[in-house]
């Protein structure tokens, strides 16, 4: 429909490799709502009359109800098809003006920015979703205690609430980027046409306010080219996933058999063709692979951008399929991942054999020799360590149960600690993993009174954070209403007129 000065027609094969129609249904809706506050600023203006506008719209909305109805065949993207099928149902004269003050260039970035705000809101959504799972859970687990690892060796004691409540954390994080990413998209590039403007008077301001936007970009090259609202946007969008990714990794391990601390409930465990007794966290395996993609997707915006001239490049086109796929990933992962923690099965037992079993209560006892017998660190870290070997070596059952008075003493000689055998004995008896988290008790520590301080402070912040993309939806929801009730008066006007 665009070759107005071309002898042929594009060619086919040439046609369905550079068309991104088959991407484009996922603007369609927005396409259609920018096209709408897009007429109404044509009618401000006096381009478009009441009567044109009404027919316009009613197509439009056609269109909306029925998206089947407008053909995808032959086209370069969704914007010349409903162009397209608004001149063929309302002739030329009417459907030949809906492009009037428009380019594709800012036509589908305004169209992009739209549905990204729609695509924060649903991820926050799905973010909190999981972070108050989070919170319930690490309640009931308080006082399920576990050995925390470090290179995945054991390194202290700490409980499953405070592993759970670790990720909640970073998960807020996340909630708060992409708050404060919303502000700097939500910026419209709508007027600015392909890249220097127009010599019509587009109210752009007037647009802006109509689709919710904040602001209307300052600068039209910037407008139609610049995408790093995706580079951030995908960039948060692989944190997320690396986060679950993390989650996932800890889960598969756990649910081996040589460690048995969780099970992965019989719905989300695939099995093997061949080996009848498999229990596979496939699901969980699935996250860490699409976290790759995701991470991929981030590349592949990057490199589409790295060297591209200013202004629009059809090049930009390819930045929508791993862009919207980031999000359409990070979506379904947090959905399983949300119902893989809610369905798991925790062998608190079995964590507590493994954390009695644990020289992970090592640097408690070196503490509390230095906090209370003022023993240097250095000496009482070089005293444990010295304990642990000989504990080891006697393979004792549970940490330093074997050890006598003279080998005690042998060892304190060793390393010139000040301090007599009883008292080390008592201190080394004084703890186990069942009291250590609650004898540790700094801010950030597994301590249960501390965790439960946290999930207090946590579930009110995430109260906030839900009433804040509440109050969003309902901004846009208003936005919606508000471009209707503008359409309405302007056609009440045309038939009291009439
Ligand atoms: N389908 C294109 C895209 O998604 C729309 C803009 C095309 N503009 C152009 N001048 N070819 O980016």
């Amino acid at each position: 429909m665009y070759r107005s000065r071309h002898k042929e027609d594009l060619d086919k094969r040439t046609l369905n490799f550079l068309s991104s129609i088959n991407v484009d249904d996922k603007i369609l809706y927005y396409d259609i709502l920018c096209t709408k506050v897009h007429v109404i600023m044509l009618y401000k203006i006096h381009i478009l009359d009441k009567d044109e506008v009404m027919r316009l719209v009613r197509e439009l909305d056609t269109v909306l109800r029925y998206p089947e109805r407008i053909s995808r065949e032959g086209f370069e993207d969704i914007h010349e098809a409903l162009e397209t099928h608004l001149i063929k149902k309302i002739g030329i004269n009417v459907g030949g003006k809906v492009q009037t003050g428009r380019s594709r260039n800012d036509q589908v970035i305004t169209d992009i920015r739209v549905k990204a705000r729609d695509d924060i809101i649903d991820v926050i959504v799905h973010l909190i979703s999981l972070i108050k799972l989070l919170l319930e859970k690490s309640e009931d687990h308080l006082d399920s205690v576990m050995p925390l690892y470090t290179h995945l060796q054991q390194a202290q004691i700490g409980n499953f609430a405070h592993y759970l409540l670790s990720y909640s954390e970073v998960l807020m994080r996340e909630i708060d980027r992409l708050f404060s990413l919303f502000e700097r998209l939500n910026q419209s590039p709508l007027g600015a046409g392909p890249i220097g403007g127009s010599l019509l008077p587009l109210d752009r301001n007037m647009t802006a306010k109509l689709l919710g936007f904040d602001n209307i970009m300052s600068n039209s090259i910037d407008a139609t080219s610049s995408r790093d609202f995706m580079i951030e946007f995908v960039s948060n969008m692989s944190s997320i996933m690396i986060t679950l990714s993390r989650i996932s990794e800890d889960l598969i391990i756990w649910s081996s058999q040589e460690f048995g601390f969780i099970e992965i409930n019989d719905r989300h465990a695939s099995t093997s063709s061949a080996m009848p007794q498999k229990r596979n966290p496939d699901p969980l395996e699935i996250i860490r692979s699409k976290t790759a993609i995701v991470i991929g997707n981030l590349t592949t915006i990057l490199t589409i951008l790295k060297s591209l001239p200013s202004g629009y490049s059809r090049d930009l086109q390819d930045t929508k399929i791993p862009f919207w796929n980031s999000v359409e990933l990070v979506v379904s992962s947090l959905d399983i991942i949300n119902d893989v923690i809610q369905h798991l099965i925790v062998k608190k037992d079995v964590m507590m054999k493994a954390s009695m079993e644990s020289y992970a209560i090592s640097l408690d006892i070196a503490e509390l020799l230095v906090s209370r017998y003022k023993v240097p660190f250095r000496t009482a870290h070089k005293l444990m360590g010295a304990l642990v070997n000989l504990s080891v070596s006697n393979n004792d059952e549970t940490p330093f149960s074997s050890l006598s008075s003279s080998d005690i003493k042998d060892i304190l000689l060793k390393v010139k600690a000040n301090i007599t055998v009883d008292k080390l004995i008592k201190t080394i008896r004084e703890i186990d993993s069942k009291n250590s988290i609650r004898i540790r008790n700094s801010e950030g520590s597994p301590n249960p009174k501390e965790q439960t301080r946290i999930i207090r402070r946590r579930k009110l912040l995430l109260k906030r954070y839900s009433n804040d993309v509440q109050r969003k939806k309902e901004s846009i929801d208003m936005i919606i209403e508000n471009i209707t009730n503008t359409i309405n008066g302007i056609v009440a006007h045309s038939n009291s007129k009439s």
